[in-house]
């Protein structure tokens, strides 16, 4: 049965910008109320007022840090309090760094498992409860091409996003026949903020999607009939996802190395 988004809470992790903020407003067409959540409070709130403004829904936010315990209890705390129905869970906050692991800054590296891995799954964890409640709806988890190779020089990034991928399709057989599907999203090179906080666009492979090519993909495998438990954005990254699953590993990671090295 195709997923219902109107008469529950999509809860959307860093809806700010990028791919979450286009996600959070083709939730928001679709009829799904809105809990978004990224640190700047004040770039929720715009997107906050204008998804309201624009659609008979209701959106709120939460400015929370989820690279920190904290900040993803105050989510959790958030719904509870609220007594929100969350039919929808979207991980989308993340971030990568870029450089060999041992140039990396321990603390940013340390940051980035804590967003990418910690909270994607604190929150997965938190919220199935609800989503189960309700019945009809999905976690869908964002990863990445980084996702299905090493990837040097993104080494942790690539890594993170293969425990999203993971993580993601296990969860998918426990999920089903409870109405509640999970999709992990594996976006390659997408135009956002995300190559400004990376610091560079070295590992940029291939050519640039937009975000909104990117989440077209996600609805279009969310509106079939039986949606997948992931799906690569893109016809170039989808060939190149397929060639990891044919080819030797050593192959794979000389072939990444290559592509990464320029
Ligand atoms: N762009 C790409 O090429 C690409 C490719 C593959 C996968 N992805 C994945 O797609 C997802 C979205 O990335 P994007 O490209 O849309 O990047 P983006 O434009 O940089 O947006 C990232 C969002 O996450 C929020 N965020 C960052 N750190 C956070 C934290 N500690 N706590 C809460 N929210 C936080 C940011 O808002 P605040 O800064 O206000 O918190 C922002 O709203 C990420 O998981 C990324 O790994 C991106």
């Amino acid at each position: 049965m195709a997923i219902t988004f109107t008469g529950s809470t999509a809860v959307v992790t860093g809806a700010g910008a990028g791919i979450g903020a286009v996600v959070a407003a083709r939730l928001a067409a679709r009829g799904a109320d809105l809990l978004l959540v990224a640190r700047r409070g004040d770039r929720l709130t715009a997107l906050a007022d204008r998804l309201q403004t624009e659609h008979e829904i209701t959106a709120s936010t939460v400015a929370a840090d989820l690279a920190t315990s904290e900040g993803r209890q105050h989510v959790l705390d958030t719904v509870r309090e609220r007594d929100l129905r969350v039919g929808t869970l979207v991980n989308n906050a993340g971030f990568g760094t870029y450089g060999d692991v041992v140039d990396t800054d321990p603390d940013r590296l340390e940051q980035m498992i804590a967003l990418n891995v910690g909270a994607l799954t604190t929150l997965t964890r938190g919220m199935l409860p609800h989503l189960l409640a309700v019945g009809s709806g999905a976690v869908v988890n964002v990863a990445s091409t980084a996702a299905l190779q090493p990837v040097p020089h993104m080494a942790a990034y690539g890594a993170s996003k293969a425990f999203v991928l993971s993580l993601t399709e296990a969860l998918s057989v426990e999920l089903r026949g409870s109405g509640v599907h999970a999709i992990a999203l594996c976006p390659g090179s997408t135009r956002t903020e995300f190559f400004d906080v990376v610091g560079s666009e070295e590992p940029v492979v291939g050519r640039f999607q937009t975000a909104d090519q990117v989440v077209d993909t996600l609805f279009r495998a969310l509106d079939r009939r039986r949606p997948p438990s992931m799906v690569v954005s893109g016809t170039a990254n989808r060939l190149l996802g397929a060639a990891t699953r044919v080819l030797p590993r050593r192959a794979v990671l000389a072939a990444t190395a290559r592509a990464m090295a320029g």
